[in-house]
Parts: C-alpha cells; structure tokens; sequence
C-alpha cells in the first residue's frame, strides 16, 4: 500500500490528513488466532449454552464455586471460597480468543449452572456443575460439545484432564469423549486434608498419539 501527502490538504484545518491516492492490493492474512480473538464465543446444545460470564455473574458463579463438593475435585480451587477470591479466579479466565479461559454453562432458563475450560499450556480441561443440576446428564453434554468445539476452533491435537479417583463419573464423561488414563498418581486439592490419587487422562486427535 503507497501513501502520500496531498499538499492541497496542508491549508486545510486538518493539515494532516493523509489521502490514499495509490493503493496496491495487499494480502490480508487472517490466521486462526486472529480469527479466534475476534470471535466469540458463544455454544449452544440442545439444552445448554456456553458463554463467557460477565460481572452480572459474579455472585451465581461465587455460589457455585464455592461448593466443597467442587473445590474436592480440582487442583487449584481455594476452599473457604471468598467472593474477592472467585472473582479474582474468573477473571483470571476470561475468554480472550486464546487457550487459558473458562466460560459459563447455562440452563434454558439462562441460570448459571456450571462452568467450563481449557488452560493454557497443558490444555488441562475443567469443568464443573453446581449440585441441584447434576445427575441430569448436563455433565455429559457439556464436556462432549465443548471439547468438539475447541479443538476444532484451537486446532488441538492433544487435551488433558485430571480426575480424582472418587469421581469416577468424570472419568465415564471423559471416557466418553475418547480420553484414555495414562497413570495415577496423587495430587493435593486444597479442599482435602491428604494428597489423593488421581487418573492422568488423555484425548488424542487421530495420527497424533503418542509412540
Ligand atoms: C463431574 C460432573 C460435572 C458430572 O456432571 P453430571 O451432569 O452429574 O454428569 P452426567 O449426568 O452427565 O453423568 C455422567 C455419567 O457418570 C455416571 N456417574 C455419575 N456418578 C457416578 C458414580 N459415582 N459412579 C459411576 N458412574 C457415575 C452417570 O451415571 C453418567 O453415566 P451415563 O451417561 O452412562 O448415564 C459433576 O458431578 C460435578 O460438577 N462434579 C464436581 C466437579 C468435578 O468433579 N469436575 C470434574 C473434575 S475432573
């Protein structure tokens, strides 16, 4: 792209302005991450939708959060959870068109029910429902619609998840998605008083599995 200076529009009250007499086509290259920054996100299934969660959520989702039930099953939830504290732990992961955030789960009555993500690095997945909508197969059709979704939109080739033991129907959900254990070994939740064991899972896009 060429541009000069019209000397005709230096007298005029914007002596700056700069005129395009000459433009050349130039590539545009819109790459994925370029695409996926500028695209929201926002899924739906036939009883969910998925969605960024904003400041309106913020008490929901501390309610939510705050359940010992969850904190039991992740690694990096504090437990007491202060309002301060899960703000701070959603905003943290704030849907920015990159890997690292989480989003809402939403029932058709546009309740805050759960939440859901991928983090950075390792694309570990998280998720979690609050305990009045559990047991109604949201789980399942969260995890598998969400995982469908971002490893076509990230280009994934590979995703993580750590379950704890006791919580053999995150594994069935997993499972269900094709992840496979790897190994055990133990990690400490903050909201249990011992180190306990956990299955190392995977999900591998066909012709990257590991040799
Ligand atoms: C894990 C969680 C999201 C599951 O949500 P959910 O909506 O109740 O799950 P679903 O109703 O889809 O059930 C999943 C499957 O696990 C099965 N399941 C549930 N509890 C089980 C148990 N104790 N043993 C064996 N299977 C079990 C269900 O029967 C179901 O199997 P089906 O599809 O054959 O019927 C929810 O329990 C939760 O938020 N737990 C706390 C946070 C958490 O564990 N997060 C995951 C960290 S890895």
């Amino acid at each position: 792209m060429k541009l000069r200076f019209d000397a005709a529009q230096m007298q005029t009250p914007h002596p700056y302005r700069l005129k395009i007499t000459d433009v050349e086509p130039d590539i545009a290259i819109l790459t994925r991450t370029s695409w996926s920054v500028a695209t929201p996100f926002d899924l739906m299934t036939s009883r969910l939708r998925m969605r960024p969660l904003t400041s309106d959520d913020e008490t929901a989702f501390h309610k939510i959060a705050g359940q010992r039930s969850i904190a039991r099953m992740l690694v990096n939830l504090e437990h007491p959870l202060s309002f301060d504290a899960a703000v701070k732990w959603q905003r943290q992961r704030r849907f920015t068109g990159r890997l690292g955030f989480m989003v809402g789960i939403f029932d058709r009555q546009n309740t805050l029910i759960g939440a859901i993500g991928l983090g950075g690095l390792s694309t570990a997945l998280v998720y979690f429902l609050a305990e009045s909508a559990r047991g109604k197969g949201y789980g399942t059709e969260a995890v598998r619609a969400f995982l469908e979704y971002t490893q076509a939109r990230f280009a994934l080739t590979k995703t993580f998840a750590g379950v704890f033991t006791d919580n053999p129907g995150s594994r069935k959900i997993l499972e269900g998605c094709g992840f496979q254990v790897l190994t055990t070994s133990t990690f400490q939740s903050p909201a249990r008083d011992t180190p306990d064991a956990i299955w190392e899972m995977e999900w591998h896009r066909k012709g990257f599995e590991p040799i």
